[in-house]
């Protein structure tokens, strides 16, 4: 654990590895269960090994310049398949898939000079960016790769092209940052996980500090106590419970699900690295999920007004009430489980999420439609993030923390994904990795859904 980042100053250390979306102790978790045939995991892989993006022939789309707004699709697309890869490798062990994903990478590094077309530039910037430096950084112990200048290439590219854009960003040096609030909070989360992605990569210290004040301090809307604006008590109760209202809640609720899926992303990427950025200021990031969650769930918030000077929202926007976006197992996990936190809501919400993707797990991108919303993030928690009772113990007992008390909330049946998993994976648990590609299991083939909403 890197704990001498808590203090300011501290002499640079090693960073963790890999120490970002995925930790090490995800993959051995995701592997006994898929060894074993256990669900969620079991049928959340066999889905995963059998979409386009995570074919070993899988053929990079680069371009020398990249424009959101009419092919963005092709980094999106091709970061996805770069990040499945190098999860069937470290979970396989079969070096094809991360030659494959090397690959890809590359070949972005190889070609891209720009991102182009105006203010959406940053979206790319900061969303391709901290999934880019997630399948990196899944690769850095291949040695055919990391050894090479292709890695060198990757972290160039990262480094020249991406969190250049986000410190900038993040700097408000772009003319129409005049105003620091201008841009709603999941453009800003975006810069800040890509920082923060970034940092860890290339081992540099200064980003990684960058990313991580920003979300504590910084003066626009991914600082948290921003992108969380108000903090309002729940109704019904009187005991102080809060919630967290959204900077995006006056806008739409898919924009809101996009920055809680943001901010899911950026307190694992520093849970990781041993760095509470989920705990701070009383939890901020769970007050915003509960206060989601709740009003999506079809009850009722408190709305605080919100005014930034270019914008004024009175009420709650009920556009695209209802939106998902696969990220709810992680929390579940980090706050149910590992935290034992009361988060009903967002306990809820899990259920609901896994409803939506077909009742068995949560899907990732690439999985569930196409669309930019379905690629700004990188998904997959029943797989990655998804514990049982035991697993739990695991985790905790590597944390020095005693397992009373989150292991009450260890194995809540009726939130279990595993629980509610059906399909062909289910009835046979000794399958092999191989023969899992061949499993069916429930799908989406809809991308009509209300989540879909374009990164603005
Ligand atoms: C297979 O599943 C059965 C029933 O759930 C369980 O009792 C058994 O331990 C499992 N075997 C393995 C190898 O996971
Ligand atoms: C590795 O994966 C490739 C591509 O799927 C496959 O052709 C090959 O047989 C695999 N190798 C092993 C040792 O499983
Ligand atoms: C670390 O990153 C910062 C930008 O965050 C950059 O200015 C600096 O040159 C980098 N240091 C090294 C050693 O590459
Ligand atoms: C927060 O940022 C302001 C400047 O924007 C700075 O004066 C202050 O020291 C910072 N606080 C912390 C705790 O970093
Ligand atoms: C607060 O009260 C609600 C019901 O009004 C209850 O469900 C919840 O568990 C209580 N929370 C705490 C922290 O006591
Ligand atoms: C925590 O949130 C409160 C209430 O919004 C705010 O006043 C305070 O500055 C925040 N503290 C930190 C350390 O960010
Ligand atoms: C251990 O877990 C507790 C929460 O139970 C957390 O506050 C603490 O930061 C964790 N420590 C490490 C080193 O991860
Ligand atoms: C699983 O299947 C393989 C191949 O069919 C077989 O060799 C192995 O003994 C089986 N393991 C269990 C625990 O049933």
């Amino acid at each position: 654990m890197r704990l001498t980042l808590l203090f300011a100053g501290a002499a640079a250390t090693a960073f963790v590895h890999p120490g970002l979306l995925v930790s090490s102790s995800d993959l051995s978790r995701a592997s006994r269960h898929i060894a074993a045939g256990d669900n969620p995991w079991a049928a959340s892989w066999a889905d995963l090994i059998s979409i386009t993006y995570s074919q070993p022939n899988y053929v990079s789309q680069a371009v020398h310049e990249l424009d959101r707004d009419t092919d963005g699709q092709y980094l999106w697309q091709d970061a996805a398949a770069a990040f499945n890869l190098a999860l069937r490798w470290k979970i396989e062990g079969n070096a094809t898939y991360a030659a494959a994903s090397a690959r890809i990478l590359t070949s972005w590094a190889k070609t891209l000079t720009a991102l182009i077309g105006g203010d959406d530039a940053y979206l790319s910037a900061g969303l391709q960016g901290y999934e880019l430096a997630n399948a990196a950084e899944l690769l850095r112990d291949f040695t055919p790769f990391a050894d090479s200048d292709d890695f060198t290439s990757v972290k160039k590219m990262l480094e020249d092209i991406f969190l250049a854009s986000n410190i900038f960003f993040l700097d408000h040096l772009d003319g129409s940052e005049h105003n620091v609030l201008h841009f709603y909070a999941n453009w800003e989360l975006a810069q800040v996980a890509s920082v923060m992605a970034i940092g860890v990569l290339t081992e540099n210290q200064t980003t990684w500090d960058f990313g991580v004040n920003y979300f504590k301090n910084g003066s626009g809307n991914g600082c948290v106590n921003n992108a969380v604006y108000a903090i309002v008590e729940e109704p019904g109760t009187t005991n102080g419970t809060l919630l967290g209202q959204g900077q995006e809640a006056g806008r739409d609720q898919g924009h809101s699900a996009m920055d809680v899926q943001l901010l899911a992303a950026i307190g694992k990427q520093a849970w990781t690295q041993g760095v509470d950025l989920y705990g701070y200021n009383n939890s901020r990031i769970l007050l915003g999920t509960e206060y989601f969650a709740r009003y999506n769930l079809g009850y009722d918030v408190p709305f605080v007004p919100y005014d930034n000077g270019i914008v004024s929202q009175t009420v709650i926007s009920s556009a695209s009430r209802g939106a998902i976006r696969p990220t709810w197992e992680l929390l579940y996990s980090h706050y149910v489980q590992i935290k034992g936190a009361s988060a009903p809501w967002t306990s809820q919400y899990l259920k609901t999420s896994l409803t939506f993707f077909g009742g068995a797990f949560e899907g990732g991108a690439g999985s569930w439609g196409e669309g930019s919303g379905h690629y700004d993030g990188l998904g997959w928690g029943s797989l990655l993030y998804h514990m049982d009772a035991e697993d739990l113990a695991v985790v905790l007992a590597s944390n020095g923390t005693a397992s009373a008390t989150a292991t009450v909330s260890a194995v809540d049946a009726s939130v279990s994904a595993g629980s509610v998993s059906t399909g062909a994976a289910a009835a046979n648990n000794n399958t092999s990795f191989a023969s899992l590609a061949t499993t069916v299991i429930v799908r989406l083939t809809t991308t009509v859904c209300p989540c879909a909403t374009a990164s603005l």
